[in-house]
């Protein structure tokens, strides 16, 4: 093991982090926010807000600006098309989106629909309600016993001619990182329309929307250090163009006559109402400062911390760590179990530290069912952790262990 590599010393930018004790734990979950962010929101409302896209008046243009420099900032980080930007509630929404505007027009009975056995229920349930409603059937590509996707299967699967490969490009609680470009070279060749759920990745590693080259890829401001209220869908603009409109509203119209409509240009054909304006400058604000540390250097600080806690956790009797074995194959995530303590005990034992961790099904209970639990607790690292709280986290499991384990 190299010597702690504490290269990111950024714990005293985030302000929740001031309060006593926190061992935050929990950034699958959602991320805590650094001081820019919260400052760039702050000062939006106080000194800029207005709606966007509609006002001439000074204050209205800054908004509008402010807010259309965050799209171009994220695409530009992402390396995806700003016009293919589109912004949404979060990202269980971006791929509804997806479901409800490109599937209803283009999936039909018979047709197959490929997910994973490690999907986050957002990339599951939308494609259920989907293929209930056409007819469609939905199959998965399992795991194996690494927690790595059976890519014998997806080739198989493929050989069915699916209309959509959706799949995770990190697991949120197996940490698994998959090979998504070639995922979707595969799929592509198979003629399938391709959607990766980047939630777990984009806040974790360097990630280039354009070379893996998704028709889709979803992601969400809130787990990337910016606020709720924001997820993000890069599409490849021709079919975001050749698609419906998701949801009716102001905005997304070109013109509205009493029987029929005529619709604005992408993006904002698919940001039907007033847009999350603030939420966009947070997001920006987050992207610019990640952009600033670096995703080199995020993903190294963090593998360390993933192989430390690995290595540490190990000590513990009774673990069984589940995914990938070598931290290299993993984002920012550990999932595990006890053989004598409920995940639930666990996370409220280390809770007495300050430690939060997630414990539950994680909202992918398909994967919980292949794994044979109902429920796991979860460490997600994020880059104001240090070696230190995985320490407090392992005391904390030994406390567990005093308190259940002992014979
Ligand atoms: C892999 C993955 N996909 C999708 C989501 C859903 O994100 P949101 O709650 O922002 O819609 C999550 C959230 O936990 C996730 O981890």
């Amino acid at each position: 093991m190299a010597a702690t590599a504490d290269i990111l010393d950024v714990r005293a930018q985030f302000p929740v982090l001031e309060r006593e004790g926190l061992v935050y734990l929990d950034s699958g979950a959602t991320a805590q926010k650094p001081a820019v962010v919260i400052e760039a929101m702050d000062d939006f409302l106080r000194h800029h807000n207005a709606s966007v896209h509609r006002g001439v008046y000074p204050l209205a243009v800054e908004s509008t600006d402010l807010f259309e420099d965050a799209r171009t900032r994220a695409a530009t980080w992402l390396n995806a098309p700003v016009r293919g930007t589109v912004f949404t509630k979060n990202a269980s929404e971006a791929i509804n989106l997806v479901a409800y505007t490109w599937g209803l027009d283009n999936v039909k009975a018979g047709d197959t629909i490929v997910t994973t056995q490690m999907e986050h229920h957002s990339n599951v349930v939308s494609w259920q309600l989907l293929a209930q409603r056409v007819g469609a059937k939905l199959e998965y590509v399992p795991i194996d016993d690494e927690g790595k996707l059976r890519l014998d299967v997806l080739d198989e699967l493929l050989t069915r001619g699916p209309k959509i490969v959706a799949v995770a490009h990190v697991s949120n609680v197996l940490g698994t990182i998959n090979p998504v470009t070639e995922i979707v070279r595969r799929a592509r060749a198979a003629g399938a329309v391709t959607l990766i759920d980047g939630t777990q990745a984009v806040p974790a590693m360097p990630v280039d929307v354009g070379a893996i080259d998704a028709d889709f890829y979803v992601w969400t401001a809130h787990k990337a250090y910016g606020p709720t209220g924001l997820g993000i869908l890069h599409g490849r603009p021709e079919l975001l163009e050749s698609m419906s409109p998701f949801i009716g509203g102001g905005h997304m119209i070109s013109s509205v006559g009493e029987q029929e409509s005529t619709w604005a240009e992408i993006p904002a054909k698919f940001e039907a109402g007033t847009s999350p304006i603030a939420e966009a400058v947070g997001m920006g604000a987050a992207v610019e400062w990640l952009d600033g540390l670096g995703m080199e250097r995020v993903r190294a600080h963090e593998l360390d911390l993933v192989a430390y806690a690995m290595e540490r956790l190990a000590e513990i009797p009774g673990i069984t760590i589940f995914g990938p074995p070598d931290a290299a194959d993993r984002g920012a995530v550990i999932s595990f179990g006890l053989d004598y303590a409920h995940p639930h005990d666990v996370a409220e034992i280390v809770a007495r530290r300050g430690v939060c961790v997630r414990a539950g099904h994680h909202c992918a209970q398909p994967l919980m069912r292949r794994l044979g639990v109902g429920a796991t607790t979860r460490a997600s690292f994020a880059v104001h952790n240090d070696r230190g709280d995985v320490d407090e986290l392992i005391a904390g499991l030994h406390d567990v262990h005093d308190i259940f384990g002992a014979d």
